[in-house]
């Protein structure tokens, strides 16, 4: 079902995205991971059909030349719009405007840029836009990253309306998923073992999120078992939001 689809997935040289483009990759789809860590190039080192390149996804330009080679001969099936950050979590009153326009390039204007030149190339297909569970419960400190991520499914949303049926737009709403970003969150935390412990115990599933889980519901969204589901958003955390 997947083999030989075009998939980008970007943010993907580590955590949910490398999770999520070797899922497609496993399944036989051609596909291209974008990240601004160097590591990226290496992603595909022992599987042919994937291929990482080096983008800075709040650099134009570099969008542009990162998509050419890949766009050029024929569309997109796949986006999944994944790369984000949450670099300083604070409070909006803490929060200076450089950093939170940081957040909003990244988690958002990069998402809009990065569509919009791959839309140019998708008939028809599937985009996939990764969100937060934080943005449905609000978290304490969080307020920048917590409105990127709400902007987030706003977008999915208004996206499914505007460019149904020929393209399908669904979000993920990860929960703690053990990944270098939430290694970062518990480094912040004053007893980060108890913190990974408190989490652990307030899921009904009783565990943290590993990558796989996320890459397999992203796969699930953009595969045609989700052939009449768009515009949804789906919260994959181990119980926490029920
Ligand atoms: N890990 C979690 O608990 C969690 C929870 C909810 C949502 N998320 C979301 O999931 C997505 C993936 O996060 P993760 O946990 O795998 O984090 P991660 O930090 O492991 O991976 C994010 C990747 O995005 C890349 N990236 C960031 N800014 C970029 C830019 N300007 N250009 C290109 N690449 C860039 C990073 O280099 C990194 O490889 C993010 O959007 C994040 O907000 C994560």
């Amino acid at each position: 079902m997947m083999q030989s689809k075009k998939v980008i997935v970007t943010g993907a040289a580590g955590g949910i995205g490398l999770s999520t483009a070797r899922r497609f990759a496993k399944a036989g789809a051609n596909v291209l991971g974008l990240d601004r860590k160097p590591g990226v190039i290496s992603i595909g080192n022992d599987t042919p059909n994937l291929t990482g390149l080096c983008c800075d996804l709040t650099n134009v330009r570099q969008i542009k030349s990162a998509l050419e080679g890949f766009l050029a001969d024929s569309g997109v099936d796949v986006l999944v719009n994944n790369a984000g950050i949450n670099p300083s979590p604070s409070s909006l009153t803490d929060t200076p405007e450089a950093l939170w326009l940081r957040l909003l390039e990244t988690n958002l204007t990069a998402t809009y840029r990065v569509t919009k030149a791959v839309m140019r190339h998708m008939q028809c297909g599937v985009i996939i836009n990764i969100s937060s569970v934080l943005a449905l419960s609000g978290a304490n400190k969080n307020a920048a990253y917590a409105a990127t991520k709400g902007a987030i499914v706003s977008l999915t949303r208004a996206m499914a309306r505007d460019h149904g049926p020929a393209i399908r737009v669904n979000c993920v709403c990860p929960g703690a998923v053990e990944t270098e970003m939430f290694e970062e969150y518990l480094c912040r935390c004053d007893d980060p073992v108890l913190e990974r412990r408190r989490i652990r115990g307030s899921l009904p599933l009783q565990r943290l999120g590993k990558p796989e889980d996320i890459a397999e519901a992203v796969f699930f969204l953009a595969s045609d078992s989700a052939s009449w589901i768009t515009g949804q958003v789906l919260v994959v955390d181990g119980g926490d939001y029920a």
